[in-house]
């Protein structure tokens, strides 16, 4: 007889973005004439860019010419896109890596999800709270010992080892998801300090880098010494270079991540030549361009586009006294709204007609805050903020 995981029942009974989709539909159908504004999903609007359309049509035509045609490709992505990679660390972060270090993904959430598979399920998983709830549900899913850690306004949303914190797995997110908390570099160090000195490993959600504006924060862990001995790193280049809906990101698997006198690249290799199939030819083209000049400054103008969006809503929020965070070196802005967030969501949601994300979506301690994101266009930014004006003088 087949027996089910378990584990899936101590899951809330959907994933947080399906559950705001479904609330979304069930408003629209009642309200048919709504003008929703949707700052819920970190989902962009601004579309590719011309240098990496330009790459995708041409792919597109390589493929359909018998002399360049291509099959499967390696299951670790094409040298081409690491090289661009590689350069990109590089000239971003000073940073070295070999092309046998960076896996090209179909986007951070998979790898994330599908990195746990290296281990066994006997670990203890540190996870802070609130953060992005993938890291949550998929050891969830596999029954695993979890550890949470506390983010609050003291600590800045950015919760540090302590006395007594024992573990084995640590997730951590800068700029985090949903706050936008950056670790700075003696805040890594600190991490990366009690990772070695534990034999334990982080895995290290890097999925917004693109967006830290001040340059004295760290971009990739390994900016730090030690972490190519004790994290993994993931990227993505959804909101990077727009990629939501093309799915293209990067893992980071140093060669010295040894434990237990085995090799997280080699395993991982293992795994994703088993379990993957890797990214399409046309796909890896269109991320090629991103990481060419061009590329990265039309990917920079989207940013800033975004960044601007994230200011506006940042100080009408500001002018309405509402606490709030972020929005400066991420594109989420996380703000306090004094009641329960689910409760919030709908008020905002009925009397505003603007979707959020519930704060307490990412974890118990974002329970009475609530994320806006800077992704939709300027138009609908500028009339959100106005609905937020009125929204919240008349609170
Ligand atoms: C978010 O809104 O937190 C993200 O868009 C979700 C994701 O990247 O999977």
């Amino acid at each position: 007889m087949v027996k089910v995981n378990k584990n899936y029942n101590n899951l809330n009974q959907s994933y947080l973005f399906s559950t705001i989709t479904k609330k979304r539909n069930e408003f629209i159908k009642n309200n048919p004439d709504n003008k929703l504004i949707r700052l819920g999903i970190g989902d962009v609007t601004r579309p590719l860019t011309k240098p990496v359309v330009d790459a995708l049509v041409k792919a597109s035509l390589e493929m359909g010419d018998a002399k360049t045609f291509k099959g499967y490709g390696d299951e670790q992505g094409y040298g081409f896109l690491q090289d661009a990679i590689k350069k990109y660390y590089k000239d971003i972060n000073g940073v070295s890596l070999e092309n046998s270090e960076i896996f090209i993904s179909d986007g951070a959430k998979s790898d994330i999800a599908n990195f746990t598979d290296l281990f066994s399920n006997e670990n203890t998983i540190i996870i802070p709270d609130p953060v992005y709830p993938v890291y949550l549900d998929s050891n969830m899913m596999l029954g695993r010992k979890i550890v949470l850690i506390e983010g609050n306004k003291e600590n800045g949303f950015k919760p540090l080892p302590f006395e007594g914190l024992t573990g084995d797995i640590v997730y951590l997110c800068s700029p985090n998801n949903p706050t936008g908390a950056v670790y700075s570099h003696s805040e890594l160090k600190l991490w990366v300090d009690f990772a070695l000195k534990n034999n334990m490993i982080i895995l290290f959600d890097n999925a917004y880098e693109a967006f830290v504006n001040d340059r004295s924060l760290p971009r990739s862990i390994y900016e730090v010494d030690g972490a190519e001995k004790c994290a993994v790193e993931f990227n993505s280049l959804s909101k990077t270079a727009g990629f939501t809906g093309t799915r293209c990101g990067y893992t980071i698997v140093p060669q010295n991540l040894i434990f237990e006198g085995n090799n997280l690249n080699k395993m991982w290799l293992r795994r994703q030549t088993t379990k993957f199939n890797g990214v399409s030819y046309i796909v890896q083209k269109g991320a090629e361009a991103v990481f060419s000049e061009e590329g990265l400054k039309s990917c920079m103008e989207n940013i800033e586009y975004y960044m601007e969006n994230a200011k506006l809503i940042s100080d009408t929020l500001t002018k309405c006294n509402v606490w709030h965070t972020g929005g400066i070196n991420s594109p989420y802005i996380w703000l306090s709204c004094g009641m329960d967030s689910w409760e919030f969501f709908d008020k905002l949601l009925n009397e505003a007609q603007i979707e959020g994300t519930p704060g307490s979506g990412f974890g118990k301690c974002g329970e009475g805050y609530f994320r806006l994101t800077a992704f939709n266009t300027r138009e609908n930014t500028i009339e959100a903020t106005k609905r937020l004006e009125k929204f919240f003088k008349n609170k």
